[in-house]
């Protein structure tokens, strides 16, 4: 089975109105009808003007974290009832920004996946191991563990989320998984998806993340169980991203 492709855009703590605008305006020309799905995951103060660009376009609006909480004194948060009100489609959930700054620990964001698949909001749930843990061959072990902890969610079926496999030590780094080290952790995420849903696991879009751009898109997104990319450094640069774009098909 073949699963149609996903891009999605991490725009991370970057952009200002005017940079927007003038980011949208070059996506939007040149998005055409792309043969992939596309989402931008633009910081929250910006949702409402994102919404209004991509309204009735191809690009679909995505949040970049959502509060594993419905409502009250959380202050900072933004509940996935909120992003639902400006047509928030995905919530990236877990980033290993999010688990490394913020302490996000694989409970916290089991509750957050929950939060936004009760709201209808497709969570795309980041897992990934750091440069130690690699070294250590621990590789398969901590991306199993983070996977688990989403696997089962009250009352949901695995097959509304999208995964993301980001290692730590290639986010912003310059440094790419090479294909074969992606595919290879893909396939392990595939087979436990398999074990837990086997009906569903082919479904299941497992995007990779982690200094994807322009010149490695094709080769990485050739892989068979790579079903699209979160993009971070690379989607802020239009010309690049539409390249990325172009590439999954
Ligand atoms: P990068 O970020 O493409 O800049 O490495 C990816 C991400 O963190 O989602």
């Amino acid at each position: 089975m073949t699963n149609r492709k996903l891009i999605a855009g991490n725009w991370k703590m970057n952009g200002s109105l005017a940079a927007n605008e003038a980011l949208l305006d070059a996506l939007l020309q040149g998005v055409g009808a792309p043969g992939c799905d596309v989402a931008v995951c633009v910081p929250a103060p910006y949702l409402a003007q994102v919404q209004g660009r991509v309204a009735g376009s191809p690009i679909a609006l995505g949040a970049q974290d959502v509060s594993a909480q419905p409502q009250g004194a959380f202050t900072g948060e933004q509940s996935a009832a909120m992003l639902n009100d400006f047509g928030v489609r995905y919530a990236i959930v877990g980033h290993s920004e999010r688990r490394q700054y913020h302490g996000e620990s694989d409970e916290v964001v089991a509750a957050k996946t929950a939060a936004a698949l009760a709201r209808g909001i497709t969570p795309i749930v980041c897992v990934g191991e750091t440069l130690a843990e690699r070294e250590a061959g621990r590789t398969e072990e901590v991306v199993k563990r983070q996977l688990a902890a989403v696997i089962h969610v009250n009352g949901h079926c695995i097959s509304e989320i999208v995964v993301a496999y980001e290692p730590v030590w290639a986010i912003g780094t310059g440094k790419t998984a090479s294909p074969e080290q992606a595919q290879s952790v893909h396939a392990v995420l595939r087979a436990q998806l398999h074990h837990a849903a086997s009906e569903h696991a082919a479904g299941i879009r497992i995007l990779y993340g982690g200094s994807m751009n322009a010149a490695n898109a094709a080769e990485l997104l050739g892989q068979p169980d790579i079903d699209g990319g979160l993009i971070g450094g690379a989607s802020l640069k239009a010309p690049d991203f539409l390249q990325i774009i172009a590439a999954a098909r």
